[in-house]
């Protein structure tokens, strides 16, 4: 098996999983969470460099107040009980998004979390909190602009390279493998300079039941596809 290199996912179906189990959202949040800790683990035992999850987006405040509260509560314990699986795994851990919209002890658990795991280079785990596309975009552009009133920025023809590099996702290759769980087959704002290559696979499992055997299908199906030229951005008729 030709195990990606960088797996994204969007972790869906949390909500419509515990309504089906007559259990509150906030309880398909938490069995979600632990879900993910369990695939961190899968994923570097597969030999899975790099991996990227869709958390929490800058749209998800517009949820109830009570869900929004759960999730930050969520996120306190997970960054905090993270630091085991980081080094259980040696696994660096990156928050993308814009971390300056969470409370104060938010931030320090993700500076903490980042600080702890630098060093470790065996999975590379990206998790995006209040992160999306447009955003990160328009925040990279405007520091551009700021660096160019400093005479920071190169003149000629701007570069996808330089550009990248005022990326959430400065230096992480871009994802081969997007997955998204829970039947919706959408975007939803994530990722979008970086998956301009990506092969997608959907699937109607919610987050939840999201495991082993599902993420080795993902890889499966992922293999059979036809990448002609070996490297989908060598194609020149697409
Ligand atoms: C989507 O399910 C999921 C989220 C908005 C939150 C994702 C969060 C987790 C998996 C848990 C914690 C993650 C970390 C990093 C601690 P949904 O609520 O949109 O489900 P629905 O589409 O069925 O309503």
């Amino acid at each position: 098996m030709n195990v990606p290199n960088h797996v994204a996912i969007i972790l869906d179906g949390n909500g419509r999983w515990a309504k089906a189990k007559h259990m509150p959202r906030s309880y398909g949040h938490v069995v979600g969470c632990d879900n993910l800790e369990k695939v961190c683990y899968v994923a570097r035992d597969l030999g899975i460099r790099y991996l990227t999850v869709y958390a929490f987006s800058t749209e998800n405040w517009k949820r109830s107040k009570d869900e929004v509260e759960a999730l930050m509560n969520l996120f306190r314990r997970y960054l905090k009980r993270c630091i085991k699986s980081s080094r259980e795994n040696e696994m660096r851990v990156r928050v993308i998004g814009d971390a300056s919209a969470f409370a104060p002890d938010i931030q320090e658990s993700i500076r903490a979390l980042e600080d702890f795991s630098k060093d470790y280079d065996k999975l590379h785990f990206q998790i995006a909190l209040n992160y999306g596309g447009r955003d990160e975009i328009l925040r990279a552009v405007t520091q551009i602009a700021q660096d160019a009133k400093e005479g920071k920025v190169p003149e000629g023809k701007m570069t996808e390279e330089f550009f990248e590099s005022y990326l959430d996702t400065a230096g992480i290759p871009d994802p081969d493998l997007l997955i998204r769980t829970s039947g919706e087959q959408r975007l939803s704002n994530y990722l979008l300079w970086q998956l301009a290559y990506t092969e997608f696979y959907f699937t109607d499992i919610a987050w939840p039941d999201f495991h082993k055997p599902e993420l080795i299908q993902a890889i499966e199906q992922y293999n059979r596809r036809d990448r002609r030229y070996g490297d989908a951005k060598e194609e020149t008729n697409v």
